[in-house]
This record gives structure tokens, sequence and C-alpha cells, in this order.
């Protein structure tokens, strides 16, 4: 599989998930005005491509900025970039680290600050995929053998630089010689489940079943599911975690059924400033994404609509949130913060 997201020197060279799986294209990103749009649109998603893509984006506009005016052309790209998506914390971690770095090349000359932020930025997409091999060499030992793995919308490749969170851990699990497979939930309204999961699974040859979201219960119940992994947007001080819509419902079946409920994340998606997960921002996105599929309307005209992109998982229904440092597990106030200050 081609890469997610590339720095190449014509600019940001992204694959276009939006089109996926009718179609493998990829768009070039040469303004960050453009990037901030690929981010909008979902051209790119997942929290941990967003920053990656966020922190791109930081550099390109820096590239083509006016020198003697980078000190607010910076913050307009930051503020542009930050406008996009308030959901996923990756994209503000991602630009705070660009803006610190800017901040600390004060007094040097344009051509320096300006290689040393395209230099950050791709440090941001090889550390991302190095976090999310060891977040897969963490959660590969949790991973009953001989079971299957359902998973919730896209945590994978397409959703990071490489190799992905909750699909990195499947990936470390296979390659630890168990013998697992993987129910994919479709993931209303936006598909990404069946649409991208699926798409990146197969081309590894993992053996992946397709599943709507509303079998998700009935799976759980069966026996035949060994534990649920999924990723996050936001997950706050006392482990309520943020991310695609639908995973709470997962996360209490699972629960019900003494199934093992398991969040792959970065260190970058924990948010300590907050207490829970109520103060996590939902992005609310448009009502056609609900009445439509693909272009064909399936409600009546003028139905009204809510479609919040995420819900919170309650940290009661979390069984560990395993990150490149480690497994955090209950009480999360305690062994989030300690994993966010452990070096390495
Ligand atoms: O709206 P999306 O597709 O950006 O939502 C993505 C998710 O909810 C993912 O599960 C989350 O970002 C983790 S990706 C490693």
């Amino acid at each position: 599989m081609a890469p997610t997201i590339q720095w190449t020197p014509d600019g940001v060279v992204m694959i276009d998930q939006t089109r996926l799986p009718r179609e493998e294209s990829y768009v070039t990103c040469r303004t960050y005005l453009e990037v901030a749009d690929a981010i909008k649109t979902m051209v790119i998603r997942g929290a941990p491509a967003i920053g990656v893509a966020a922190a791109m984006g930081m550099a390109l506009g820096a590239l083509h900025a006016d020198p003697e005016r980078l000190d607010e052309e910076i913050e307009t790209i930051g503020a542009t970039l930050a406008a996009t998506r308030p959901t996923a914390v990756n994209l503000f971690w991602a630009i705070d680290r660009m803006k610190r770095l800017y901040a600390s090349l004060r007094g040097q000359t344009a051509g320096q600050i300006r290689a040393a932020l395209v230099r950050e930025a791709q440090q941001v997409y090889l550390e991302d995929i190095a976090i999310n091999e060891a977040i897969g060499r963490h959660g590969a030992a949790l991973v009953p053998d001989g079971k299957t793995v359902l998973t919730h919308c896209n945590a994978g490749a397409l959703a990071t630089a490489g190799y992905g969170t909750a699909l990195g851990v499947i990936r470390a699990a296979i390659a630890a010689g168990k013998k697992i497979d993987v129910f994919a939930d479709e993931t209303r309204p936006f598909l990404q489940g069946a649409r991208l999961t699926v798409w990146e699974l197969m081309q590894d040859g993992i053996p992946t079943k397709l599943i709507t979201d509303n079998m998700a219960g009935h799976f759980l119940r069966s026996g035949r599911i060994g534990c649920v992994v999924v990723g996050a947007d936001r997950i706050a001080r006392n482990g309520d975690v943020a991310n695609k819509v639908g995973t709470y419902s997962v996360a209490v079946l699972a629960k019900e059924n003494g199934v093992p409920f398991y969040v792959a994340a970065p260190i970058s998606t924990l948010d300590l400033t907050l207490d829970t997960g109520d103060q996590i921002p939902i992005e609310q996105r448009p009502a056609s994404e609900v009445t439509e599929v693909f272009g064909v309307r399936v409600a009546p005209e003028n139905t009204q609509v809510e479609n919040p992109a995420f819900d919170v998982t309650p940290a009661r229904y979390v069984t560990g949130i395993i990150t490149e440092r480690g497994v955090a597990r209950a009480p999360f106030e305690e062994s989030l913060p300690a994993l966010a200050t452990l070096k390495g």
C-alpha cells in the first residue's frame, strides 16, 4: 500500500480517502489552504493522520509565507488548520508542536526556519509510524489467540502515517503468530469500516468480514469475539474516550458480554487538560451523510437529522488503553498521567 501521506518536493501528497475503495488516487496539496481543505473534506482523516497533515501544512505554509511577516503568517496558518475539525486533539497537538519549534528559532534566517519546520514535519511523520509499531507490540499480547477481533471505524494505516493503532495491534498479533480474524463494523454514516478498514486489511491478506453496525451485539454475545480494539480521537484525564460514533454502543455491549474492550492510541491523543469526556467537543457533520448513501436519498425530503461524528465512551467500559509507552488501566486518572510523563 502506498503511504497515506507523504512530504514530496511537489507538496503534500495524500491518498484520497473519499474515493476508496472504488479508486486509488492521490491528491497533491501545494498550499497550506489545500491541506486544510483536505482535512475538512476528509480526503485525509483519522486522528494521527490529521496531526501529521497539520504538521506538514504548517511547514508548507511557512515555505510560501512572506519572510517579513512570518510571525503573523504562522499564526494565521495555525488558526486556519485548527479550524478544520474540532474533536481529534492530535490536530492541535501537531500545530502547537510546530509553533513551539518556530518560537524557539527566533533570530535564525527565514531559510533556516523553513528548513527546520520541514524537518520537524517529517519527524512527526516518522515518529508516528514508530509509535504505532510500539502500540502494536504492547497490544499484541492482549489479543486472544484463535478468536475474532472486532473493530469500529478505521484506526489503521490510513488513519495514521502508517501501520495503524487498532489495526497495528491486529497486525502485530498476526506477526507474533496468533491465528485471528477481524470483524469490521461498517461504521455508518461515513462507512470508514466498509470502505477503508476492509480495503486495507484485504491488501495485507488479513482475514476480515464486514458486518453492519447493528450486528455487533449479536456477535459479541456469540462468544466468537476475543476482544474489541478501537482507536481514539481524544482521551480525557479520567479515561473517557471520544471515538467514531457507535463506539460507545460497542463498548457497552462488550462489557455486557464479558468481552475485553481496548483503545489503542498514541500519547498525543491524551488531553489531560480535560477532567472528563463531557468536555470533549463533538463535531457535527452534514445531514446529507445520513439522508443519503453515495448521493442516493434514503430518507424523505426535508428529514430532520442529527449527525454527531463522535461519541464518548465512559472509562468504566474501557479494559485498557494501549499506548506506545505501555497499557494504562483503571484508575486512569493515575495511569494516564503516569504514562504521559514517562520518558521515551
Ligand atoms: O471521522 P474520522 O474518520 O476522522 O474518525 C476517525 C476515528 O474515529 C478513528 O477511530 C480515530 O481517529 C483513531 S485513528 C487511529
